[in-house]
């Protein structure tokens, strides 16, 4: 029996299982969304589903970039409990998919028309064999620089257009007393600045050929050294505190003044925003110089793992609220991110906001859109993974840079 009978029925027998039972229609969800601003777009997606009735049981994992929330999830599905929905990022739906443990949303994706409004950027990782299994939240990017406005207008800095003047302005913050980068020295940290510091170096060819292909020559190559060069350029601008530090307070010290840029993906916004900042009057957000023309993205989709023989109404209704317009709207307004569907209006998202949705609906238009390595869009976990070693590694001064180009073509052919 198909559990989910379509739109109206669905919202009718979850109304009907929150009048007769409490807590029946509750949905739980597993999400790495912890800090000030992901909290406050989490709360825009409960507050929808309780004007629907549908309950929410939090099942939060701490820990930027997901890494421990795969952990715990691998442990509850283990153990035969999966939760009902849980936040997953590219490579990572696709493994889950394969071993045929996520429900199958084709009727509410049909209801929904998701077919002719989702990218097939976003596609290649909701849809498997034919099935859609999950359901597309968000659009984020990480190749952004966002920055101090008060610190860039005293030293009279303008927004830097090329990696030398990146360099300099960066250079001017410390020697006026600033911290020129705020970074968080985590492995998932590092390897999204190299997203941006790779694409800018080689372009998307040298991008796609290395991160997405693998091509062992594009991996080993004075490229690649370039781009861990500049990757030891910029561990000359952190603070000596960054070990270990969470993005979202490395975020803070921009907000706070003592930072004038962090190179982060743009969920940094959701912070900016969360604590009442504005683009363009405290802070600037623009595209890491060099990789002004690309966009290397990762979408949040939530994963609906299988609770019997068919989706449930509650995880069709889920479905079914996140990709709505309205919710769409809302919910981007505050994440940070830009809409997973390309037929909305944007004119309610800030100046960053507007600008990162028709960079992305441009992309995705001509297929420029280059998935993340950090975060899961250009290869599975293990490969991933294997990158992020060595990326760290040579960040913290264990490699030099032609030790690391080698490691990495190591790294990668054992990983894959
Ligand atoms: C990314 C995720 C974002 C944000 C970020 C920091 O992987 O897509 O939504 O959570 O990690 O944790």
């Amino acid at each position: 029996m198909r559990g989910y009978f379509g739109k109206k029925t669905a919202t009718a027998m979850a109304l009907m299982a929150t009048t007769s039972m409490a807590y029946a229609n509750d949905v739980e969800v597993l999400h790495w969304w912890t800090s000030g601003g992901e909290a406050a777009a989490l709360n825009v997606l409960k507050d929808d589903l309780a004007g629907q009735n549908i309950g929410w049981q939090d099942m939060p994992v701490a820990g930027g970039g997901g890494t421990q929330a795969m952990t715990v999830l691998r442990a509850r599905v283990t153990s035969g409990n999966p939760p009902t929905a849980v936040q997953m990022l590219g490579f990572d739906i696709t493994d889950w998919a394969m071993e045929g443990a996520l429900a199958d949303l084709n009727g509410v994706a049909s209801d929904g028309g998701w077919a002719e409004v989702v990218p097939a950027a976003l596609q290649q990782f909701a849809v498997y064999e034919d099935q859609w299994v999950s359901v597309p939240v968000n659009v984020h990017s990480t190749n952004w620089v966002w920055a101090n406005k008060a610190i860039m207008d005293e030293l009279g800095l303008s927004e830097p257009q090329t990696w030398d003047e990146f360099v300099a302005a960066m250079q001017a913050a410390q020697d006026a007393g600033y911290v020129g980068l705020a970074h968080g020295g985590q492995p998932w940290q590092d390897a999204t600045i190299f997203d941006g510091v790779a694409m800018g170096v080689g372009g998307p060819e040298f991008y796609q050929s290395a991160f997405v292909d693998l091509d062992e020559d594009a991996l080993g190559s004075d490229t690649m050294k370039e781009a861990f060069d500049r990757m030891g350029v910029l561990r000359g601008f952190v603070d000596d505190n960054f070990s270990g530090r969470d993005w979202n307070l490395a975020s803070a010290m921009v907000i706070n003044q003592e930072a004038a840029f962090q190179v982060m993906g743009d969920w940094a916004k959701g912070e900016f925003l969360n604590a009442g900042k504005v683009p363009g009057e405290d802070f600037l957000c623009f595209r890491l110089p060099g990789s002004q023309d690309q966009v290397t993205f990762n979408s949040d989709q939530f994963a609906m793992f299988s609770q019997g023989d068919a989706v449930s109404a509650e995880q069709a209704a889920l479905a079914e609220a996140i990709l709505s317009p309205s919710f769409q709207i809302a919910f981007n307004k505050v994440k940070g991110s830009v809409p997973a569907r390309t037929d909305l209006d944007a004119s309610d998202l800030d100046a960053c906001g507007q600008r990162a949705y028709e960079e992305f609906r441009a992309a995705a238009a001509s297929g420029n859109l280059y998935g993340s390595m950090a975060h899961g869009h250009a290869n599975p976990a293990a490969v991933k993974n294997a990158m992020y070693d060595v990326i760290t590694a040579h960040f913290n001064g264990e490699f030099d840079s032609a030790t690391a180009v080698e490691e990495l073509v190591t790294a990668v052919d054992i990983a894959k």
